[in-house]
């Protein structure tokens, strides 16, 4: 990673790195959020399936929601730009538990944390770091590697990530999701956010949802599209087609070396002894 181009992309905020499309005052000002009690808020370490979650539970209301961006993403006017929303809010964000504003804690609003292998998510991020001007440059994969186990990427360690909100795992407003299950079987994940979010839709509108939402429908949707600032759930690109890679699982045995798996599996081990994952 060169040193210039990290100086001008990242900076960090209580110790976790964020691009500068987030800015400090807004992260400063994040806990001081007006939370209503019907937002959803949609919670991932990055790469880890967001934006498809993002595109089935668009499409599981009736009534007007509109699905804003991350809400670490901007300046301190953000926060006034979500209060002037009329509708209900889809809310998505990459901040770890710890920095999730008290309000939404406070009042208890629906969250859904999707997680994903984190070998898949490390080579998932890699691509996107080389695909997308707002990261810094890295050049190979074993730098890159490197990088993400020490959680020296943006928003930090996928380990500190994943536990601050498995932690919280068991509070009735909290849904856990993984990327692998929808991956394979996706009607019956999204049954499962329909009962989470109290929603009424028949089985087959899930099936038809479903279809809508595999990956090559969402990514050929993108590609009709031209790019939208406003179009991505992820705080790190506003451009879509960047989004839409591969959709796979297992990926990783395509970048791993065995002496990599090993490593890996040897900090995953320590870092998730306590983990029920
Ligand atoms: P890959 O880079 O492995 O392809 P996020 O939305 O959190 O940024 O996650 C992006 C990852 O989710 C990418 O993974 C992307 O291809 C994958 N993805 C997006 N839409 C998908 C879909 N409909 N089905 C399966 N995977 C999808």
């Amino acid at each position: 990673m060169s040193n210039t181009s990290e100086a001008e992309l990242l900076h960090t905020f209580k110790g976790i790195p964020f691009t500068t499309r987030s800015s400090p005052e807004l992260l400063k000002s994040l806990d001081t959020f007006d939370a209503r009690e019907d937002d959803v808020l949609l919670v991932s370490y990055p790469k880890s399936g967001t934006h498809w979650l993002a595109g089935v539970i668009t499409k599981l209301y009736n009534t007007q929601v509109t699905i804003t961006s991350p809400i670490e993403f901007g300046d301190i006017s953000k926060l006034e730009e979500l209060n002037k929303l009329s509708s209900k809010r889809i809310i998505p964000t990459h901040l770890d538990y710890n920095m999730l504003p008290s309000n939404f804690k406070n009042k208890k609003c629906k969250m859904i944390y999707i997680s994903r292998n984190p070998k898949d998510t490390a080579v998932s991020m890699f691509h996107y770091y080389r695909e997308n001007p707002n990261l810094p440059t890295v050049d190979t994969w074993t730098a890159f590697f490197d990088l993400f186990l020490k959680g020296n990427v943006v928003c930090g360690s996928w380990f500190d990530h994943f536990l601050s909100w498995e932690e919280h795992e068991d509070e009735k407003n909290i849904l856990f999701l993984f990327y692998e299950d929808m991956k394979k079987d996706l009607p019956k994940v999204v049954k499962e956010i329909t009962l989470f979010l109290s929603l009424n839709v028949s089985d087959n509108d899930i099936q038809d949802i479903c279809k809508k939402s595999s990956f090559s429908e969402m990514k050929n949707d993108t590609e009709k599209e031209n790019s939208d600032p406003s179009h991505t759930v992820c705080a790190l690109t506003s451009n879509r087609k960047l989004i839409f890679r591969k959709g796979a699982v297992g990926d990783w045995k395509n970048h791993f070396t065995p002496k990599q798996n090993i490593r890996f599996e040897e900090i995953f081990n320590e870092k998730m002894k306590l983990s029920k994952m």
